[in-house]
């Protein structure tokens, strides 16, 4: 093994030990490579390992040229700052940003307030990279605050008649769904929400659910790509498709896309595409995305006008002239589509998802265990929803949090009361044989115990 690989590996392991406290590995991930320290194991001169055990450098990852194995995993979670602590499953609400991003927006806004050693950001290089990251061209890209943001956008923008319908399930975000309930009440427009089967079964059955509610007023179909109370995938391209052979606009509440799947908005025909990469991209927190179809580039209507709103030759552009911003957090986006790149869109994907089906499969057999998220695993993303028998989703949510601690998300909204949990790359096995252990013991004992 070559000193460097070993150098990667030991910081990985050391990573990974501090994430687990009492686990069984700990000695031998923290002793090992000490001894081989003690005894005389190369180091790199860079003095990163000697300053401290953790070691987290994001060029060890670029240069990881070993297996995808458990090892690279742990070099991924030293990566983060999230403390050992606990488990962290709620990235559907937000994602925890590893340590190059939360370092650039420091270092950015600590020169910039220096005033005269400020230092540049590179607009048109993250209007590029994130085009090349979601499947678009770059001038339709808005930088927005979030999904919410992007969505009151198109809500606001259209020009829509009294009596025209908006259709939308009833699994809708209120990021999603206010926007909406806005211009519906402000203009006297229909906003309709119809059910779709829970658990869900197949794509063609949601296609079906949408078809049968279209109606002759359907002017807009507001589509969660990604649902938030149960991770369903829903087929975005045939819903479109379906869409645009009705002459309907499609909005899609994107929040979840960015980071989790290998996006291609130009080719899915959707209209709007609303997200928020403060989730799976691992953005600093404030950070959203609006995709505008090219058609759309000249008839939207600004919501926020400033300095060249009307001008169309800036295409996407003139939605993001919204007055002063904070910079740092451009910065720090960017740096998620580049970590995001050091790892790879696909292996992040499969990673999320091998955890989450590694958690669903657990708790499926556990008694007294009832599964919201899809049965087809093709439609399921990395977000997983139940409930426990014989206990209300705060109790056992709070229980989580007390043998965890586990950090969930309560899906309280329609009344659902399911607890969700999502995985990310920082997440690992142990840790989702670890909740599914919990899960189970409550599941036995019940609650009140
Ligand atoms: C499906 C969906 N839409 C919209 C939102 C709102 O996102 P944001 O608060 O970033 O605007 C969320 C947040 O959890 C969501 O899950």
């Amino acid at each position: 093994m070559s000193d460097r690989r070993e150098f990667v590996r030991d910081a990985a392991l050391l990573g990974a030990a501090f994430a687990f406290p009492g686990a069984e590995w700990l000695e031998a991930a923290v002793q090992a490579p000490l001894r081989r320290a003690g005894s005389g194991a190369a180091r790199p001169s860079d003095g990163t390992l000697g300053a401290g055990p953790a070691a987290p450098n994001p060029s060890l990852l670029a240069a990881w040229d070993g297996p995808v194995d458990e090892e690279y995993w742990r070099l991924v979670r030293s990566q983060f700052l999230i403390s050992p602590r606990g488990v962290y499953f709620n990235t559907g609400t937000i994602g925890a940003s590893p340590r190059p991003v939360v370092d650039a927006v420091i270092e950015h806004l600590r020169a910039f307030e220096t005033v005269f050693d400020a230092k540049g950001f590179d607009g048109a290089a993250l209007r590029r990279t994130t085009a090349a990251l979601v499947g678009a061209p770059p001038q339709t890209l808005v930088f927005t605050r979030n999904t919410t943001e992007s969505m009151n956008y198109v809500a606001n923008g259209l020009d829509l008649a009294p009596g025209d319908e908006i259709l939308m399930t009833t699994h809708e975000h209120v990021g999603g769904m206010c926007p909406w309930q806005l211009v519906a009440r402000r203009r006297n427009l229909t906003l309709t929400q119809f059910p779709l089967p829970v658990p869900p079964r197949g794509a063609a059955q949601i296609v079906d659910a949408w078809r049968e509610r279209i109606t002759p007023r359907t002017k807009v179909m507001m589509i969660s790509h990604i649902l938030f109370t149960n991770g369903l995938i829903q087929p975005l391209r045939e819903l479109c498709a379906l869409a645009r052979e009705r002459g309907i606009v499609t909005a899609v509440d994107g929040a979840h896309g960015p980071g989790l799947l290998r996006l291609d908005l130009a080719a899915s025909g959707c209209d709007f595409y609303c997200a928020s990469p403060h989730k799976w991209l691992l953005a600093p927190k404030g950070s959203g995305l609006l995709y505008i179809a090219e058609p759309w580039l000249d008839r939207l209507w600004p919501t926020i006008a400033s300095g060249g709103w009307d001008d169309l030759s800036i295409k996407a552009e003139r939605f993001d002239h919204k007055g002063t911003l904070n910079e740092s957090l451009l910065v720090g986006f960017q740096a998620a589509v580049d970590f995001n790149g050091v790892i790879g869109q696909d292996r992040i994907w499969a990673r999320c998802k091998e955890l989450a089906e590694r958690l669903y499969a657990g708790l499926a057999r556990i008694d007294g265990v009832t599964l919201t998220s899809a049965t087809d695993a093709a439609i399921r993303a990395p977000l997983v929803s139940f409930t426990v028998r014989g206990w209300t989703t705060p109790d056992l949510i709070r229980s989580l949090w007390e043998r965890g601690p586990v950090r969930v998300r309560h899906v309280a909204e329609y009344d659902y009361g399911w607890v969700r949990m999502s995985t990310h790359v920082y997440n690992s096995p142990e840790e989702v044989d670890r909740v599914i252990g919990i899960v189970a013991d409550l599941a036995r004992q019940g609650p009140g115990r």
